[in-house]
């Protein structure tokens, strides 16, 4: 680590013992595991525009969220930037993603994981008073992927932007979300799905688009979407309203 940056991560966190890449990597950032003589901490680095202004959300988030007892997220330690990069100190959680888990899991338990992975997600869209406020999340996001296309930084098309614009789902009452909700997102500790990672998006907004991608990559497993539904039982997407969000919103973040 650079001199510089290391002393201002030792004036946040005390002296450093040793680092260390994370084995599991995002797309976006560069992650670390920082162990002090206070304790350990993830340092969540991001080089490119885009990806740093996500950093700089999340750690927004976080520090807003480190009082919230209701949604389970990592503590919030520090951000600050440098000339071309953004940096993000928070508490080192001891769990495993749900995607690590689910690749290694048996018949039984994988089904149990997919269950509380359902039950967290509706906690999630049922607290209230979070503090966040966003009455019109699907205009703001369908802002965000036309700059995001103007300035080459997404993947979508053009034509599919028009469509979503002049397609919208009917109005539903938002409620907080996660807003990047994978199974890459959440994290399970003890055999059950308890935090929430890589909260750049989390606020007030549609829920539908959180439970489209929580079942991505389940379309063709029945039983696994089944096993969705017995813990997230508020509201199922439909086909369209899950083409929208998933195949639509998603292709530009
Ligand atoms: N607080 C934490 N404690 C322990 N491990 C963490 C923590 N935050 C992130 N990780 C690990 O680092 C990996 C990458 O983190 P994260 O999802 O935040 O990065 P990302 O680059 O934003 O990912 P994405 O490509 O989804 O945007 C996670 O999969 C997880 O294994
Ligand atoms: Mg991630």
């Amino acid at each position: 680590m650079e001199k510089e940056m290391k002393s201002i991560v030792e004036e946040i966190i005390g002296k450093i013992e040793r680092m260390s890449l994370l084995q599991d990597q995002g797309c976006t950032s560069e992650v670390h595991q920082v162990v002090t003589e206070e304790g350990s901490y993830v340092l969540k680095n991001s080089y490119e525009r885009k990806y740093r202004e996500w950093l700089r959300n999340e750690a927004g988030v976080l520090e807003k969220l480190n009082t919230n007892t209701e949604i389970p997220t990592p503590n919030y330690n520090g951000y600050f930037e440098g000339k071309n990069s953004s940096h993000l100190l928070m508490s080192f959680e001891k769990g495993v993603t749900l995607t690590t888990l689910l690749r290694e899991a048996k018949k039984q338990e994988l089904l149990s994981l997919i269950k509380s992975f359902g039950q967290f997600l509706q906690h999630l869209h049922e607290t209230t008073a979070t503090g966040f406020h966003n009455n019109q999340w699907l205009v703001e996001q369908l802002k965000k992927a036309e700059g995001y296309v103007k300035s080459g930084d997404a993947d979508g098309r053009c034509e599919l932007l028009q469509k979503l614009i002049l397609n919208q789902p009917s109005d539903v009452q938002q409620t907080m979300i996660h807003g990047d909700c994978t199974t890459d997102n959440v994290m399970v500790i003890n055999g059950k799905v308890r935090l929430f990672i890589d909260v750049a998006g989390m606020t007030m907004g549609d829920p539908r688009y959180d439970e489209s991608l929580a079942i991505r990559k389940w379309l063709h497993h029945e039983e696994y979407i089944e096993a969705f539904y017995e813990g997230y039982r508020r509201y199922k997407v439909t086909k369209q309203e899950f083409e929208y969000f998933n195949e639509g919103l998603y292709e530009f973040f």
